[in-house]
Formats: C-alpha cells, structure tokens, sequence
C-alpha cells in the first residue's frame, strides 16, 4: 500500500476548496459489490437486461426483482472508514462537495449532507407517471412491481438508468464544484462512465490537485498529482491518522 506523502497532507491542510468523487469502490468494504473487475456485478448481470429504460418497459417485474435484491444485500450493510473520513472533510472546509455516483446510501449513513448523487439513489422510487419521486426503504418490497399508491401507475427505481440523462441540479453542482476547488479527491472509481468520469479532469484544468485513492491504476492516474494505491477504507485511516498527527 502506498504511503502518504507529506505534500499531501500539507495540501489537505491548506486546501479551501475540497471536491470529492467517489464510485462503487468506496463502498466495497462495506460489503457492496462493485460493477467492474473479477467480481463486478457487470460480470454476471447484463447492464442491457436490467439497467435501461428498454428493459424496465420490456419486463418491469424482472428489473424490479434484480433492485429488490440489491436493496436487501445494501441494507444491513454500514459506512466504512472511507465514508466516514469523507464524512469529517465537510466540517474542514468551508467549501465542500461530495458528489458521489453510488446509489447506496452508505454517504449518509456516515453523516455526509453536502452531496450530490449524480445516478440517483436505490431507497427511493419514482412515479413513472407523475413524475413523482419517495423514500421507500422496505426490504423486501411487498409488492413487485410496486405500484404508485395515488395514481396506481408503475414505479420504477430513482437511479439513473444507461441511455438516460443525468439529474441537471446535480449535474450542475457537480461541474460548479469541480471547476472551483483546490482538491479534487477521487475515491474508488473506474473513471469510464461520463459525464462523472471528466470531473477530475476538469478540476484539473481549472487548477485543481488532483488526488487518487483507488487499488487499481486508472484514466485519472495520469493528471492525478497523487495516486495512492490501495483500499479507500484502509487509505482514509491513515489519512486521517496523519492529519491528526500533524495537527498536535
Ligand atoms: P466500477 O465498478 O466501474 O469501479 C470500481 C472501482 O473501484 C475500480 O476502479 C476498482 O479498482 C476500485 N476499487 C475496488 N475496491 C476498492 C476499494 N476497496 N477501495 C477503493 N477502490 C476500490 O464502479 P464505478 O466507477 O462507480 O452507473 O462505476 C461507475 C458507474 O458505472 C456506476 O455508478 C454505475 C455503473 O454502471 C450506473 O448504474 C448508471
């Protein structure tokens, strides 16, 4: 694992304007898997048969089967240490953006508020008629599809699906936050889904050092000003480990 260079806690102490990234990564200490390499669930699902708007309109029951799933392995599990030090960053900074593309949760669970979540999140769900978007963290769902209970047209997940537009607020922040931070911090993504994977790049054109924590060599490593290389959980800990050693 690689060790933390001082120039870099040097910069996260002086750093004003801090952007965090995070994809499936973060998360996969926690228990949650991850959609590329060996284990990925691209691996064994297809993204085609149960994560576009043509497959949900072809067999909503299946898509939702696939979810329903999902939502019960996602429930038990608990914030790790990557999601927990992200969390303690948006108190550090008086400005601060999280912008994650995980569906999970996990964020918030850790106490994360400042975020923005570019591909939606698997504990709502949207009226596919009016638009409509609720909190519903049952698990397992008692209906499947679940139905709209004012209007009784289908509900679908509030992610977003392949072939579908971003949500524009978040979107939106996200650019904004990329083009005026300090630090841009990358955590546990691939970097091969647009438009999230071009954040970094565009902190990075806009002055932005770059950070990345990820086991895996990716897009980013080559503007990134430090590529740390191992667990984000395992990472963050000595992050915050020596950030608090400087400190005394
Ligand atoms: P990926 O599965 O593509 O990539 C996960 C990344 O996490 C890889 O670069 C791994 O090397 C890294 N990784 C694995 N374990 C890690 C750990 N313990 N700590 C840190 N990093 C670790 O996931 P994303 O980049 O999030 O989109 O994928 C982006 C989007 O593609 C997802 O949001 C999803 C997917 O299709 C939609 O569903 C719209």
């Amino acid at each position: 694992m690689s060790n933390i260079p001082k120039s870099l806690i040097e910069a996260i102490r002086q750093a004003e304007r801090v952007t965090v990234l995070t994809g499936a990564g973060v998360s996969a200490e926690s228990g949650v898997p991850t959609f590329r390499g060996k284990e990925g669930l691209w691996k064994k699902y297809s993204p085609q048969e149960l994560a576009t708007p043509q497959a949900f309109a072809q067999d909503p029951r299946l898509v939702w089967e696939w979810y329903d799933w999902r939502r019960g392995l996602i429930a038990p599990l608990k914030p790790n240490a990557a999601h927990k030090f992200i969390a303690t960053l948006e108190e550090r900074y008086p400005h601060f953006l999280l912008i994650t593309q995980n569906i999970d949760g996990l964020h918030q669970k850790a106490g994360s508020k400042k975020l923005v979540e570019l591909h939606g999140n698997i504990w709502k769900v949207r009226c596919t008629k009016e638009g409509t978007v609720e909190e519903d963290k049952r698990v397992p769902l008692p209906q499947i599809p679940p139905l709209c209970s004012r209007c009784g047209a289908l509900l679908r997940p509030h992610v977003v699906w392949f072939g579908e537009p971003l949500p524009t607020d978040a979107l939106h922040q996200a650019m904004e936050a990329a083009e005026n931070c300090d630090l841009f911090l990358v955590v546990g993504t691939s970097a091969v889904v647009y438009p999230a994977a071009s954040l970094p790049q565009i902190a990075q054109s806009h002055g932005a050092q770059v950070v990345e924590i990820n086991p895996e060599e990716t897009p980013i490593t080559p503007i990134a000003h430090w590529s740390l290389r191992g667990k984000a959980g395992e990472i963050c800990q000595r992050l915050a480990q020596a950030l608090q050693d400087t400190h005394s």
